[in-house]
């Protein structure tokens, strides 16, 4: 008579780290922040896939000025967990950013290698300034001295997944920030 019971994304989150509430909340404080700061300056927020993709999508939807959007996609070299900092362009912007004024949309910044060579790489096509908003701050693994303008969150050395960030891919539409099942990560193979 009952089919067996849905198992969904959320059975393999241990701990909302950040509620959709208080996304929503600190999103539209960083869109009225953003609005204000850069009226009159038709910004272009260059984004990178595919973790920020959420963040962006309601971040723009909280911003009231007239703006762009464009996308990188970048992947480091090297697999594991470990960021590298040698970093191969997937995609690159789709139109100038000469003499624009540019900010810098990302997820999360964890060592912050990544957007180290992003930021190097960015300068190089003169835009007019440049500045980093990004969601969730975590300082504690930190290899590249970054100064980040407009934080969401600063939180803690744990492995987050949700609101775009994923671990292997899913988890991505999860609507709040969560921490993993330490059983999920510990597959067989591993131990
Ligand atoms: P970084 O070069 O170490 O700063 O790497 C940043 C990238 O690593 C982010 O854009 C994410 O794609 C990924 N990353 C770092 N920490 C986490 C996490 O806690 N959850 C999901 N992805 C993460």
């Amino acid at each position: 008579m009952h089919s067996a019971p849905m198992r969904t994304i959320h059975d393999d989150v241990e701990e909302v780290l950040l509620s959709a509430d208080a996304l929503a909340d600190r999103v539209a404080q960083l869109g009225a922040q953003l609005s204000a700061d850069y009226a009159g300056r038709d910004p272009v927020l260059v984004s990178v896939l595919k973790g920020s993709i959420v963040f962006l999508a309601d971040l723009i939807r909280a911003m009231e000025i007239p703006l762009s959007v464009d996308l990188m996609e970048v992947s480091s070299y090297g697999s594991g967990t470990e960021t590298s900092g040698q970093v191969r362009i997937l995609k690159d912007l789709s139109a100038s950013i000469e003499g624009r004024e540019v900010i810098v949309v990302e997820d999360i910044i964890d060592t912050g290698l990544t957007l180290n060579y992003l930021l190097r790489y960015l300068w190089e096509r003169n835009p007019a300034s440049m500045r980093i908003c990004c969601l969730l701050d975590k300082p504690a693994r930190r290899l590249a001295e970054i100064e980040i303008d407009y934080t969401g969150f600063t939180i803690p050395d744990r492995f987050v997944i949700g609101y775009g960030l994923d671990y292997d891919e899913r988890y991505r539409n999860l609507p709040y920030v969560g921490v993993l099942r330490p059983s999920v990560y510990s597959s067989p193979s591993e131990e």
